[in-house]
């Protein structure tokens, strides 16, 4: 059973470098056990979708810690609130400028919502393998080139931590404008320290996600909607409905007011969390076949801002590849990570993590390091990353009639199916884009390197489902 799995695990002593950020600590300390507390929309426990008593405190309460006009709760996690922004700020047929880099949602409500996406690639650190911040220059060419732009949807921070300079984006955007939409998923916790970089909407984005069971304490599937554009919040209220279950789970609910509450209550404890990731870095600046990004100072001189709360782990220069790195730290030192990639291997951490983690984390790269040697080549290999030209659009699709390719013999067919790698979900072609032998090669690299490639029709590695290129 699922339920005995998850209380061995629990009971494993194997330690959490990974989501949800409450990294299994009960912050209530009370042990309740979530049946006794499930419930639905009965008298006096408000409505999600039409939120005017407890649940409304809720949102108050999240308002005051972002400093927003309008918080909502989201409990299908960041995705339900991208789904429902990015529907919001458009209408069918629209144009939109998407950072390449964006999470499958941003793609997912592309295709849903008929629009027209143009593409923008983020900068590229090729020693590690690494995307690095959007480019407000290249962003402002890419506008005037496409004046009908309604809408930029950027991602910031990126899973590795790397964050855009969301308040020149923003002035871009609206100069000519278009309306600016962050993905801050992976920034739920930038507003309780001033260490890290600060949050979108005080930047001027029009709206923004953050997933708060990513670095915060709180339940898988918890995240918030945030805005200051008050002219916004009908429309977002209204496709909340339309992405967000209409039996919204009350655990989840009431674990987002825990998390708001206990940050309120606790603001010390992220002190006491950057002066460890402090401690951590010094410690690891030692490091010599191995490297810590937030130590590499020239793939820290390429990003406008970095979370230095996730430690990315860059195998690059050393003998291992990411994934290798990644199955040491499990199979000999009881560390699970969050993901690891061809060339490096990210840790999540949290303001729940306790010194003993970081310890043990830090002599694990250590110990490991001294068993390391140089290698120069990198394990990626290839010139990550060309977008594939275009036939049409995502959701013009099912116009066409399907075949199944071998994947290896698809070279220019234009493909009906996403291929991503996971983590970190990020499309590595997109339907109606034209499939290429660099493609192809960069695809069987990633193979060769233990990374698990997934397709709309679950038809990879073997076949893909395409279309004839006219
Ligand atoms: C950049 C980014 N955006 C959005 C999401 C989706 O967030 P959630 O899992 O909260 O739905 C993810 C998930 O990993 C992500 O990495």
């Amino acid at each position: 059973m699922l339920y005995d799995k998850l209380k061995s695990y629990k009971d494993s002593g194997i330690y959490p470098f990974h989501m949800p950020g409450h990294k299994r600590n009960d912050i209530l300390n009370d042990g309740l056990i979530p049946y006794g507390i499930d419930l639905t929309e009965i008298e006096g426990f408000d409505n999600l979708h039409n939120a005017c008593g407890c649940i409304r405190e809720i949102e108050k309460k999240a308002e005051k810690l972002y400093r927003v006009n309008r918080a909502f709760l989201l409990v299908n996690g960041s995705t339900g609130g991208i789904l429902s922004s990015i529907r919001a700020m458009t209408n069918f047929g629209d144009k939109i400028i998407v950072s390449r880099n964006c999470h499958k949602s941003v793609y997912n409500a592309i295709e849903l919502c008929g629009l027209n996406p143009e593409y923008i690639l983020p900068e590229y650190d090729e020693n590690n393998g690494v995307f690095t911040s959007v480019s407000p220059h290249k962003l402002e060419e890419l506008l005037r080139e496409n004046p009908d732009t309604k809408l930029v949807v950027i991602t910031s921070p990126t899973y590795e931590g790397v964050v855009s300079d969301i308040k020149a984006i923003a002035d871009i955007c609206h100069k000519n404008g278009a309306m600016l939409f962050v993905d801050e998923a992976h920034g739920a916790h930038f507003p309780f320290s001033e260490k890290f970089p600060s949050e979108a909407v005080r930047c001027g984005a029009d709206v923004a996600v953050v997933s708060l069971h990513k670095t915060l304490p709180s339940f898988t599937q918890t995240a918030l909607l945030l805005t200051d554009n008050s002219e916004l919040s009908d429309k977002l209220q209204e496709n909340l409905s339309v992405f967000e279950t209409s039996s919204p789970s009350y655990i989840l609910m009431s674990a987002i007011e825990n998390c708001l509450d206990y940050i309120s209550e606790n603001k010390n404890d992220f002190e006491v969390y950057t002066k460890r990731l402090d401690n951590f870095y010094c410690d690891t600046i030692s490091l010599d076949n191995l490297t810590v990004l937030y130590n590499d100072k020239s793939f820290i001189e390429k990003c406008f801002a970095y979370d230095f709360g996730k430690i990315v782990i860059s195998t690059a220069a050393s003998n291992i590849s990411g994934t290798e790195l990644a199955r040491i730290l499990r199979d000999k030192y009881k560390i699970e990570t969050e993901m690891s990639y061809t060339d490096y291997v990210i840790a999540m951490t949290s303001v729940c993590d306790s010194d003993e983690g970081f310890g043990k984390l830090k002599n694990a790269l250590l110990e490991i390091d001294r068993t390391l040697n140089k290698n120069e080549k990198s394990h990626s290999n290839y010139n990550f990353y060309e977008i594939p030209k275009r036939n049409f659009f995502p959701y013009q699709k099912n116009n066409f009639r399907a075949e199944k390719i071998p994947f290896q013999k698809a070279q220019v067919r234009v493909s009906l199916e996403y291929i991503w790698a996971y983590p970190p979900g990020i499309p590595l072609i997109v339907p109606g884009e034209i499939i290429t032998g660099k493609l192809i090669n960069q695809i069987n690299i990633l193979f060769s390197n233990n990374i698990q490639i997934n397709s709309t029709k679950k038809s990879m590695p073997d076949y893909i489902y395409a279309a004839e290129n006219d």
